[in-house]
């Protein structure tokens, strides 16, 4: 049972899990091909909504396509690396293309190969009060992690980035300047929620591909978080019980934005905001934190 659980190791300097750093130097020297698009994310960022959207896109609105396999087989884990057989780089080159690719690593550790072949990046980025509470239910449930500690532990660590995948502050803004540079449209979670229909139509537009209205309306409503739950081809309750616990919290939690003042105190709140103000000072990166 124990066996799954990790410290973390530094890689480059960035918090991850020492199985993810062993399996390193194969994700460094991942061959990405031209027609990969990469989902990109800070962890509980809505990873899984942009997947089952990107995979719903790919199959014109299929849903019993979309149903084939577990949404984290369908868009295989680039760094994801726990044993021998669980192993991210593995299963892409298992995949036939178009391959949807997930990963969670910060813009300057990105396998090279993703520049080199000019491959399509989604980010998704969410507000971090609500990112760090998503993510300490998730340090709960998920067995790789070691007991997380009281929320108020838990949010320093976040806040000091000593968390799985480092400082979220670095992370959103780092892809957002590489957005100058590079074709990555970057999306809001909040903006999802708000206007989902405005958002799969950005991304139409960012992939150069039309649906008709009918089946906009199939994404849409399969992809909603009522839909999404009790789907298990997205709602990861066919992973191994040895990796999660939904018992403990569904993958699938909440599913909403602003979730955090159930959470914060106002003391906490009051440190959270100057220490954001602190870290995103000189960015035009605006993040909404609550609807
Ligand atoms: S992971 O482990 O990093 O890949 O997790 P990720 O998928 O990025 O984030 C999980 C959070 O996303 C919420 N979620 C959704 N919200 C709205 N609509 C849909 N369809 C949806 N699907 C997943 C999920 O509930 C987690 O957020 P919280 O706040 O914990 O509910």
């Amino acid at each position: 049972e124990d066996a799954i659980r990790q410290e973390l190791g530094s890689l480059h300097g960035i918090p991850l899990y020492k199985s993810f750093i062993e399996g390193w130097p194969q994700v460094k020297a991942f061959q990405a091909r031209p027609d990969d698009l990469l989902i990109s994310t800070y962890p509980k960022s809505g990873t899984t909504w942009l997947s089952e959207i990107m995979d719903m896109i790919y199959h014109n609105g299929d849903v019993e396509k979309c149903r084939r396999d577990a949404i984290y087989n369908r868009v295989p884990f680039l760094e994801l690396k726990v044993s021998k057989s669980l192993c991210g780089v593995d299963q892409l080159e298992n995949t036939p293309s178009p391959r949807l690719v997930k990963t969670h690593l910060p813009v300057q550790l990105l396998p090279t190969s993703f520049w080199e072949k000019d491959c399509k990046i989604i980010y998704m980025a969410r507000n971090p009060k609500d990112v760090v509470i998503s993510y300490y239910y998730f340090h709960q449930m998920a067995k790789i992690h070691h007991d997380p500690g009281t929320k108020a532990e838990f949010l320093e660590n976040f806040m000091a980035g000593k968390v799985p995948y480092g400082s979220w502050y670095d992370h959103v803004r780092g892809w957002w300047e590489k957005k100058r540079e590079k074709k990555i449209l970057y999306l809001f979670y909040e903006d999802m929620k708000k206007d989902p229909r405005q958002e799969v139509q950005k991304i139409l537009q960012f992939l150069g591909k039309e649906l008709s209205e009918r089946t906009v309306e199939s994404i849409l409503h399969h992809t909603s978080f009522q839909e999404m739950k009790k789907n298990p081809a997205a709602n990861y309750e066919t992973m191994l019980p040895t990796l999660m616990d939904h018992s403990i919290s569904p993958f699938l939690r909440k599913g909403i934005s602003g979730d955090w003042k159930n959470h914060f105190t106002v003391a906490q709140n009051e440190r959270f905001d100057q220490h954001y103000q602190e870290l995103m000072a000189g960015s035009d990166l605006c993040f909404q934190m609550e609807l």
